[in-house]
């Protein structure tokens, strides 16, 4: 079976060494590699994928949303968010998929409950397409006060818009308000390496037991989780949903479920 990750620059993803191994525990004779595609050649290289019998493909930066115009198919979340990281390719026809929400819920799960997610206090930090796809999935999954924060008001706004919740916040409103929450996600890259002293907003302000979830797993603890665990909140790294938006691209195209726990533990060795 042969798989691949597309992406501009390409070199430092992770995806390749996480399939691999799954590939190899099921005994699934396959490969998965990381190639590198220019914008320019987006059309060209998914007409290679076709041609050489590739079961599919993972999408990152930049491609997320131009890859779309290329697909037959897209299904319904990928389609709202207007943005596609699995493509399953069946016959010569490519169906597109986002499966970064749900990895991040399901990593979310691993902190709380179904019933604790409903209905906890959520803000979301950022409205991107790392925010539109988390903070769909979780309206989804059906919690319902979310807020959205973001450093420019019109993003958030049209996130807002487009999944129907109250209200946005700027980030001093947000900050003001971070005692108030019980889950807050930074959805931002605001902390990721080499930048590693940057924080989106001063998380040693949230409450005791609460939770802070980053989406970012380099460094594996960010100063956002760092201060929010000297408030006594919980951290929850982003490892997780990297590992279940790929454990869930894996299923669609093997229909195997890999082993995701053992893959957090190997992701946080790598990173350590
Ligand atoms: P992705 O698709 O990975 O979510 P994106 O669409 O570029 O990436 O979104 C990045 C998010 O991080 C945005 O919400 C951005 O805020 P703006 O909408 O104001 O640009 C946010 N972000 C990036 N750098 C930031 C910073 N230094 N401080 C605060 N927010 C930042």
């Amino acid at each position: 079976m042969k798989l691949a990750v597309i992406g501009y620059p390409i070199r430092h993803s992770k995806s390749p060494f996480m399939h691999n191994i799954w590939l190899d525990e099921l005994n699934i004779e396959g490969v998965y590699e990381a190639i590198e595609v220019s914008p320019d050649r987006l059309a060209q290289q998914i007409q290679t994928f076709k041609e050489n019998h590739y079961k599919g493909f993972n999408v990152t930066i930049p491609h997320k949303e131009h890859v779309i115009q290329y697909l037959d198919e897209i299904d319904e979340t990928a389609a709202i968010l207007g943005a596609v990281n699995t493509v399953v390719i069946n016959n010569g026809k490519c169906t597109g998929y986002n499966t970064d929400g749900d990895g991040f819920l399901q990593s979310l799960l691993l902190k709380r409950t179904a019933e604790e997610i409903r209905k906890s206090a959520i803000l979301v930090i950022g409205a991107g397409g790392a925010a539109k796809g988390i903070t769909g999935a979780l309206r989804a999954f059906g919690a319902d006060q979310i807020s959205v924060a973001n450093r420019s008001p019109e993003k958030a706004e049209r996130l807002i818009k487009t999944l129907g919740l109250k209200s946005g916040l700027n980030l001093t409103e947000a900050q003001n308000r971070l005692y108030d929450y019980d889950i807050v996600i930074n959805t931002t890259s605001v902390g990721m390496y080499p930048d590693t002293e940057n924080l989106p907003l001063d998380s040693s302000s949230m409450k005791k037991g609460a939770l802070a979830a980053d989406i970012i797993y380099n460094p594996l603890s960010t100063q956002f989780l760092i201060k929010a665990e000297s408030a006594g909140a919980e951290a929850l790294n982003g490892i997780g949903m990297f590992v279940f938006q790929g454990s869930l691209a894996f299923q669609k195209w093997t229909s195997k479920e890999p082993d995701a726990a053992g893959m957090m533990a190997k992701m946080t060795d790598k990173m350590n």
